[in-house]
């Protein structure tokens, strides 16, 4: 069953939805060569706390293990789940995918982006726009009386047709009292497959897109996602509620 979302869990929704987009707006500010991703980490941490928010991420249960981190921060080949680490320390040319995932008041904001740290080589340049234009147009298929795989199929299409991999393993997402809800919506499919789509449905749409072939792999930290090929990969992601009147972007930061 996917869960309909009442008036009060919209709120609750929007809350923290609004939470999760100002934290990923600040620390997109911070990003910069030379700055770790260990440190972007604890700048996550404080800027999830200073809003009363719980991370999401921190403790997540996934086959038996733990993630130990508060964010996602995934630089060049890895696609998400990379964690925070002294070693890896942002030098111009590379990518960071920012994802983040906040708790408040019994309800999840999630929300991602690829950032670029100084001046990236133009096709991935592009690589970044293709994947934030696929989310979109996706988004833009959210819309009741669609179904899932209209949201997939639309992805996918847009992807491939610039030359790009559209990953296959991991997908997009119901969002509401837990950070994973029916349905999954996967960024490849069919038109007029899966799922109709109804009203107040919270809906967690995120592409991630490979330079090179859509293929990836696990690391043995358990966690992080790369690419097989080596090849750098973006993920651009919204919580989205699916209004009588059209889709609608929660995850939008808060005027400061
Ligand atoms: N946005 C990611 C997702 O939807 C966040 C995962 S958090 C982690 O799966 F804890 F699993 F790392
Ligand atoms: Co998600």
């Amino acid at each position: 069953m996917i869960p309909i979302k009442n008036p009060e869990a919209i709120k609750r929704m929007r809350e923290s939805c609004a939470i999760a987009a100002t934290v990923l707006a600040r620390l997109k500010e911070q990003v910069r060569p030379g700055i770790t991703t260990y440190d972007l980490d604890q700048i996550g941490r404080d800027l999830i706390a200073s809003f009363g928010a719980r991370s999401a991420c921190h403790g997540y249960q996934l086959h038996s293990r733990r993630y130990p981190a508060y964010t996602c921060l995934s630089v060049n080949d890895e696609v998400v789940h990379g964690i925070g680490s002294l070693k890896r320390i942002l030098r111009d040319g590379d990518i960071i995918s920012l994802d983040v995932v906040v708790e408040y008041n019994g309800y999840i904001g999630d929300n991602a982006m690829t950032v670029p740290v100084g001046a990236t080589a133009p096709r991935t340049t592009e690589l970044l726009k293709v994947t934030e234009e696929a989310l979109y147009l996706g988004i833009k298929q959210a819309v009741v009386g669609n179904r899932i795989g209209d949201i997939s199929h639309t992805v996918q299409t847009y992807v491939e047709a610039r030359g790009f991999g559209i990953v296959r393993e991991m997908v997009g997402h119901g969002v509401g009292r837990e950070m994973h809800e029916e349905p999954q919506i996967p960024n490849f499919g069919r038109r007029n497959t899966g799922e109709k789509i109804k009203p107040g449905m919270t809906l967690a749409i995120e592409p991630m897109v490979n330079l090179g072939g859509y293929q990836v792999r696990t690391l043995a930290d358990g966690w992080t996602v790369v690419t097989t090929d080596g090849s750098p990969s973006a993920h651009f992601e919204h919580t989205v509620l699916t209004a009588d009147s059209g889709p609608e972007i929660l995850t939008i930061p808060r005027a400061s």
